[in-house]
């Protein structure tokens, strides 16, 4: 697999890279930029708990990732001044590090579970009790002398995040009151969170240049900031700091990123489909051989952004790109594919 700089993962190995996002992170309402919908239904959802004087109810936050649901889950309990815990699906091996997750909690508490659905099916069944009814269900003991045995939970929150809502298992959707998707944003959002980073960090960048990075960061804010890093180290190397739209230029053109933000991997995935299958349509498993990426690479970090821009769509017979595709590629769409469209 390449090593991107465009992957939309948060680099969780990278404390750097940890260290920037919490820096960069929005701690309010007032400070997030974009996802306005959202943060309306949130606004309402946490004004009518805090009248009532109750926690707010569970929340699953999903979408593509690097588009701000961890922000989005701190910015919620800044707002309704909780405390917050993180942790994630995977982290939560056992039933038994759910409980004893849960029973630390205290009333009010916000539990954050990213990747919620990679939670194992145990861990899930003991969730479900606990976010219906504050009541902890544990099995004592094995065969004919198990007891269960039933605790009470404080009255916590739990914000879910998953980039795919279809992978979690209906029971544990419909527990959710507030369901919400994280939408990507718009060029302009994005060029005033390259501004806000660049003021945070003290980089010096001019507006052509916070454009010309805002048009290439994937409609992705973790991206944009990641971007904004990479030219800033450019700039200090092969300039005098100062990030100009020509220094943004070439150090885009150093990393690989073309002018709608498609780094190496996504070219090597359209030209598989457009080289080897005449344009599509194409399953998911086949381009994961052809281009030597995970399946859910493919589908978390690749397929999103492309599909969002217009050159690829998923169709029920597999993927197939679009003549938007071939034009960006400087190939010529075969004439049959072309009347159909
Ligand atoms: N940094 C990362 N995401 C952001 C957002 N949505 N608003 C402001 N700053 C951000």
């Amino acid at each position: 697999m390449i090593d991107r700089i465009v992957t939309t993962g948060a680099d969780s190995e990278d404390p750097q890279e940890i260290e920037l996002e919490v820096t960069l992170r929005p701690q309010d309402f007032a400070s997030y930029i974009g996802q306005d919908r959202l943060k309306q239904n949130l606004r309402l959802a946490i004004d009518a708990a805090k009248k009532r004087s109750e926690p707010m109810d569970h929340v699953l936050l999903y979408g593509p990732p690097g588009l701000g649901k961890t922000t989005m889950a701190s910015v919620i309990a800044h707002e309704m001044g909780a405390q917050i815990r993180i942790t994630s699906g995977p982290a939560i091996e056992r039933a038994g590090d759910l409980a004893s997750l849960l029973t630390n909690l205290q009333d009010g508490d916000i539990l954050f579970i990213d990747e919620i659905h990679r939670l194992n099916r145990t861990v899930e069944e003991v969730l479900y009790s606990a976010m219906e009814d504050f009541k902890l269900d544990i099995m004592l003991g094995k065969g004919p002398s198990a007891r269960s045995l039933r605790l009470d939970l404080p009255k916590f929150t739990i914000i879910g995040a998953t980039t795919r809502a279809g992978a979690l298992a209906g029971p544990l959707r419909d527990r959710f009151g507030h369901i919400h998707r994280l939408e990507f944003y718009t060029p302009e959002q994005v060029e005033q969170i390259i501004s806000r980073a660049a003021g945070i960090l003290n980089v010096k960048i001019d507006s052509l240049a916070a454009k010309e990075l805002a048009t290439r960061a994937r409609l992705t804010p973790r991206i944009a900031n990641r971007l904004l890093k990479r030219v800033r180290d450019y700039a200090d190397v092969n300039g005098d700091g100062i990030i100009d739209a020509s220094i943004s230029k070439s150090a885009l053109q150093l990393l690989e990123i073309d002018h709608l933000g498609l780094d190496p991997a996504d070219r090597i995935l359209l030209h598989a489909i457009i080289d080897s299958y005449n344009g599509g349509p194409v399953g998911v498993e086949t381009l994961a051989a052809l281009t030597a990426e995970e399946r859910s690479t493919i589908e978390d970090f690749i397929e999103p952004y492309l599909m969002q821009i217009g050159l690829l769509e998923r169709t029920p017979r597999g993927r197939k790109v679009t003549h938007k595709a071939y034009v960006h590629l400087g190939k010529t769409m075969p004439a049959a594919q072309d009347s159909l469209l």
